[in-house]
């Protein structure tokens, strides 16, 4: 992972685990020994030593399904799942299955670990065996080996609450609550954070560089939607931030969406495939099981998430609306990281017959340079005036959001800043014949905020279209 961002995993361990750390070791890549006392606070996952495989799991395959459609039955079972592990957190807090623990092996690993698994390849893999473990651990503490975690089907238009089983009754004797949240029971997400154009180039993401990303770079969807929607929830709490987003109970149905859009992904073409690079089946992670054993599982036994991991996910009602593209042309207006991209005659024509077309258009903006000091969305306009007065979807110049999630509120080390694909096709042919060309420009979205909004022009290392080819073209 050479574009890592460099920091200082001592420094930053030893701030996080606070005295008492005199029989540290490194044992080698992302595990680390510890006294046990350090349970309470951003700890590796584990201490004892070397890890057993993970094994066959032989628990019927169930379904995880929307947390919309849970019966009442279904939902007490998921608070009481969620009341035990954090009653354990309390009566005995050295056990790893306990609420705290749990939310913790989140700051490891995404703030603390030498390998962080944002921004990169892991993204996906990591967090579906984060959640396997996590589900079985709830499982197993309500005796259910049918138990399956709910997912936040965002995407669809009439499921932008937080799901009520999280919410209701919205204080503290409901398990599934967190009092950091800044959206309320009946706020929604905004629609541009989550809706179609923002699926769009998820779905159809070519290959898993784009999808999924490599070994130093993040894929689109890790950006927006999942990023969006941690600040959309957390702002300033929990949600908002990776190292302590794992103490939200609605992170872990968040993540499971996250999870099925991968697995959607996968199903929506032959070439929408894993990878193969032994660098990454290989990949592997250690968690306690249900039974506080200590496991390691691979990268490569996780990627049939029904037959391994015994989990399942109905139809994707989006994806099957999707056309089946198969190639994708790139059109590259020349960028200058210093300037405003023109868009020249050529290349004008070039997108504007695409649209004609009716064809998928997109724009490409690598390497965007946006604050990473907070957690924000940052909301992209074709024409800096437009980003001014910040009308949101109403402008004819807006084009999407750019969200930023710090990995760790003490900005030990800044977030990467996301891929960013976005669908332009219903918005970009508006601005695209001005004589001025396009100039990219981006605000910070807040509802709060009185007065003209201060825009900056938008930079990016690159800056590029690209529209779709459908099956039989
Ligand atoms: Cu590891 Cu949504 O974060």
């Amino acid at each position: 992972m050479s574009s890592s961002p460099p920091f200082s995993t001592r420094r930053t361990f030893l701030r996080n685990v606070g005295a008492g750390t005199g029989a540290l070791g490194v044992l080698g890549t992302g595990s680390l020994l510890l006294p046990s006392v350090s349970l309470a606070v951003c700890e590796p996952p584990g201490t004892p030593g070397t890890a057993r495989p993970w094994r066959a799991d032989c628990r019927p395959i169930r379904a995880r399904r929307p947390a919309s459609t849970l019966t009442a039955a279904e939902i007490q079972k998921l608070k009481d799942a969620y009341q035990a592990m954090r009653d354990l957190a309390t009566s005995d807090p050295g056990d790893p299955r306990g609420f705290t623990h749990q939310a913790n092996i989140h700051c490891w690993f995404c703030s603390v670990s030498p390998t962080p698994v944002h921004g990169n390849w892991q993204f996906f893999a990591w967090h579906r065996a984060y959640l396997y473990f996590h589900e079985r651990i709830l499982g197993k503490l309500i005796n259910d080996s049918e138990f399956r975690l709910p997912y936040w089907d965002w995407e669809i238009s009439t499921h932008r609450k937080l799901p009520g089983a999280y919410t209701t009754p919205d204080n503290n004797t409901n398990p599934l609550w967190n009092g950091t949240r800044s959206m309320s029971p009946t706020d929604e997400l905004p629609d541009e954070d989550v809706n179609e154009d923002v699926m769009e180039p998820v779905y159809s993401a070519a290959n898993f560089g784009e999808f999924g990303g490599g070994a130093g770079y993040s894929g689109i969807p890790e950006g927006s939607p999942h990023g969006s929607v941690h600040v959309d929830v957390g702002g300033g709490g929990d949600m908002g931030a990776f190292d302590t987003a794992g103490r939200d109970p609605v992170f872990y149905a968040h993540h499971a969406n996250v999870d099925k859009i991968w697995s959607d992904w996968n199903k929506g073409a032959s070439s929408h495939e894993n990878p193969t690079d032994p660098a990454f089946l290989n990949l592997n992670w250690s968690f306690y099981d249900e039974n506080k054993v200590w496991r390691s599982i691979k990268a490569s036994q996780l990627l049939n998430h029904e037959t391994q991991l015994r989990y399942n996910y109905g139809l994707s009602r989006f994806r099957e609306i999707l056309p089946c593209i198969l190639d994708w042309i790139i059109v590259r207006p020349p960028w200058k990281f210093d300037r405003a991209v023109l868009v020249e005659p050529r290349f004008r024509d070039q997108i504007t017959k695409a649209l004609d077309e009716r064809r998928p258009v997109r724009m490409h903006i690598n390497y965007p340079q946006v604050p990473l000091d907070k957690s924000a969305v940052y909301r992209v306009y074709a024409d800096p005036k437009e980003a001014e007065a910040d009308q949101g979807p109403k402008s004819p110049a807006f084009l999407g959001v750019i969200p930023i999630v710090l990995n760790n509120r003490e900005k030990h080390h800044p977030p990467k800043p996301p891929q960013v694909v976005l669908n332009v096709s219903r918005r970009i042919a508006a601005v695209l014949r001005s004589p001025d060309g396009i100039q990219l420009a981006f605000v910070e979205r807040d509802a709060k905020r009185k007065g003209p909004a201060r825009a900056q022009l938008l930079n990016a290392k690159e800056v590029y279209f690209s529209y779709g080819e459908a099956m039989g073209e």
